[in-house]
């Protein structure tokens, strides 16, 4: 079997999947957290690997950036692979000033100016959510770790470089962050009757400036990944 995007056999994936932006993170996520991580899709070099994390098979294949990247391949992972559970290991802007760089954001919902869901034909507006157990999971697994993630909205944008300049007008509905991705996957899945998650790091703030060095954006989240790692291994008990 395959796909457009994506050449791996029939079963190759674990039931959850994590997906960051970058295909480097990914291969960084399988080199350090995963045992016996094989590579399993390269097409485009969006790089998938299935692994074992404290004896759970876990998979882990980049998104690409933006919301039709990740609504390919997360309808791909649902609906051609069996998939259950895709976890976005992501970044994401600080809009909310209570936010610091680096904290973990868990995206409950997720707010958008994309037009993603229109292909529904649904006759009002489609709110995107997290699905619950996955949520209820990584806030419990992030207690664990003696982590309190902050939880609420996102705002999935279509613009990274936006001329309107009016971002941080979603903080007066008590945005938290920005990021481009999250609509899309919880659209997919409640399509595709499965579950979705986003967790994201806080690299650079829209309310104070500040930015995390690249390099760290890629090496550096091993708090975040250790949750998501943490979910799919409690996924796996249920
Ligand atoms: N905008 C959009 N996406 C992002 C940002 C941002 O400022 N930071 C991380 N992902």
């Amino acid at each position: 079997m395959g796909t457009p995007h994506n050449e791996a056999a029939s079963g190759a994936f674990a039931k959850t999947v994590l997906m960051p932006g970058d295909p480097l993170r990914a291969k960084f996520i399988a080199e350090t957290f995963l045992t016996d991580a094989r590579l399993v899709n390269n097409v485009r070099g969006v790089q998938g690997y299935t692994g074992t994390y404290q004896g759970t098979p876990v998979s882990v294949m980049a998104s690409g950036m933006g919301m039709p990247s990740i609504g390919i391949y997360s309808h791909e992972l649902f609906h051609f692979y069996d998939v259950d559970n895709i976890i976005r290991v992501g970044s994401a802007g600080a809009i909310s000033p209570k936010l610091k760089l680096r904290d973990v954001v868990m995206a409950q919902g997720a707010c958008t100016d994309s037009n993603y869901a229109h292909q529904y034909g649904l006759s009002g507006t489609f709110a995107p959510i997290a699905d619950f157990e996955l949520l209820e999971t990584a806030v419990a697994v992030a207690r664990r770790m003696g982590v309190e993630p902050p939880v609420g909205n996102v705002f999935s944008s279509d613009v990274f470089y936006n001329k309107a300049g009016n971002t941080l007008d979603w903080g007066k509905m008590g945005v938290l962050a920005i990021e481009m991705e999250t609509a899309a996957l919880y659209c997919n899945a409640a399509e595709a009757g499965k579950r979705a998650l986003t967790i994201c790091t806080i690299s650079d703030s829209l309310v104070t400036g500040e930015e995390l060095p690249p390099a760290d954006r890629q090496s550096t989240f091993t708090q975040m990944m250790e949750i998501a790692l943490g979910v799919a291994v409690e996924m796996a008990k249920k």
